[in-house]
């Protein structure tokens, strides 16, 4: 079975990309995997351009980002002018030049000699519908979840509202738009207020679509929404704003189609103010616990809860479900689903699996039968 391996991409988590890919790559070329996979992988820089071949091979092995600039003139862009504009949200690298070489992606790849993708790109432009829709157009199965379910699992928005018609219990949030922030000064306090009178503080200011808490900031006062609602909008058009809750962090792995299982608990804790994108992937700030140690009620209830958030948001293959558990009060809160979740040897997803007795190289054959199905 020839395997595309999809990795890079561009969105903050480029970098977290390159080690999950690198992860399932050794998975994939391991002797003692059952299944005799052949390797083909493909890298997406962060300014958009695909490699493949050796150079892709290269990146994989070394761990290291190309320089932005393409090294290909063949996917450079002709002028400005001739690309698309920029879509609206995921606005890491929005430029022009961007779209363009995004939407000459076909070229040199070799696509015909791929049997099945695993597109193991986290964040926007890769786990949000986008490289799902360009695959499923090409008609080869890939790993993981379809357009609809990648697309609702990236934007915290739309996510939530999935997650209420479900009946899940999530924090209080507010939606709001770019332009209630930049285009008019009339309307930015008139929100502020709103946020407060309703969410008081703390409270979390987030890009709709992002991941790895990029773009994340925990507010305590007027100056610091202000400031946080402007960065976020300079990563993406919608933003919301939760409510901040004091709680123990859970969460679940999710692997199937149609009839998905869901994994063993595990915890994470950490010392910092919140789970940040330092804290994340810095080695040693974070400890993850599994199983968690929680009432058999509670895992069980996050079990079920976790599956329900797969089946809300239409996801397929493999999930990650993120809880808060309210100690105090016994409360269960949803707070996301990642379709294509962290995926070194160290990350909680696989972990998780091989702490319910699928380890690693199993783990990766499986979403591979899964995508094939
Ligand atoms: P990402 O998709 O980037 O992982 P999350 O929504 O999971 O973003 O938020 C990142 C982290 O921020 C969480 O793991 C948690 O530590 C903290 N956090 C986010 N929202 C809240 C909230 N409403 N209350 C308390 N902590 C939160
Ligand atoms: N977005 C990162 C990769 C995660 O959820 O694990
Ligand atoms: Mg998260």
């Amino acid at each position: 079975i020839r395997v595309g391996l999809l990795f890079g991409g561009c969105s903050g988590e480029h970098e977290v990309s390159m080690s999950s890919a690198r992860a399932i790559a050794k998975a994939l070329s391991s002797d003692q995997n059952a299944n005799h996979y052949e390797l083909l992988p493909v890298y997406i820089q962060k300014d958009g351009i695909w490699q493949s071949g050796e150079l892709a091979q290269h990146v994989l092995e070394s761990g290291k980002a190309l320089p932005l600039t393409g090294t290909n003139e063949a996917y450079l862009p002709t002028s400005a002018a001739d690309a698309p504009s920029s879509s609206a949200s995921s606005e890491i690298l929005p430029s022009a030049a961007t779209a363009s070489k995004l939407s000459r992606v076909g070229e040199n790849i070799g696509w015909s000699e791929v049997d099945v993708w695993f597109p193991i790109l986290h964040g926007p432009n890769g786990e949000d519908g986008t490289i799902q829709g360009l695959l499923k157009l090409m008609q080869v199965p890939f790993v993981g979840s379809g357009v609809l379910g990648s697309a609702l699992g990236m934007d915290k928005i739309a996510m939530k509202m999935a997650f209420t018609q479900a009946g899940l219990p999530q924090v209080k949030y507010m939606a709001v738009n770019r332009s209630q922030i930049w285009s008019n000064p009339c309307v930015f306090p008139k929100v502020c207020d709103q946020i407060e009178a309703n969410l008081g503080y703390p409270c979390f200011v987030k890009p709709a679509n992002l991941g790895s808490s990029v773009g994340i900031a925990k507010v305590r006062s007027r100056p610091e929404l202000e400031a946080a609602l402007d960065n976020a909008a300079s990563y993406d058009r919608r933003i919301i704003v939760e409510a901040g809750v004091v709680a123990r962090e859970v969460e679940c792995a999710v692997l199937g189609n149609d009839q998905p299982k869901a994994s063993v608990v595990g915890e994470i804790t950490y010392n910092s103010d919140f789970y940040d994108y330092e804290t994340k992937y810095t080695e040693g700030q974070a400890d993850l616990l599994i199983p968690a140690s929680l009432p058999d009620s509670v895992a069980t209830q996050i079990q079920e809860m976790a599956l329900q958030a797969f089946a809300a948001v239409d996801a397929a293959g493999l999930a990650r479900v993120d809880f808060f558990y309210i100690e105090e009060t016994g409360e269960v809160l949803i707070n996301e689903i990642n379709t294509m979740p962290g995926f070194t040897a160290t990350s909680m997803y696989p972990q998780l699996w091989a702490a319910t007795g699928i380890p690693f190289p199993q783990l990766v054959n499986q979403l591979i039968e899964l995508a094939m199905e």
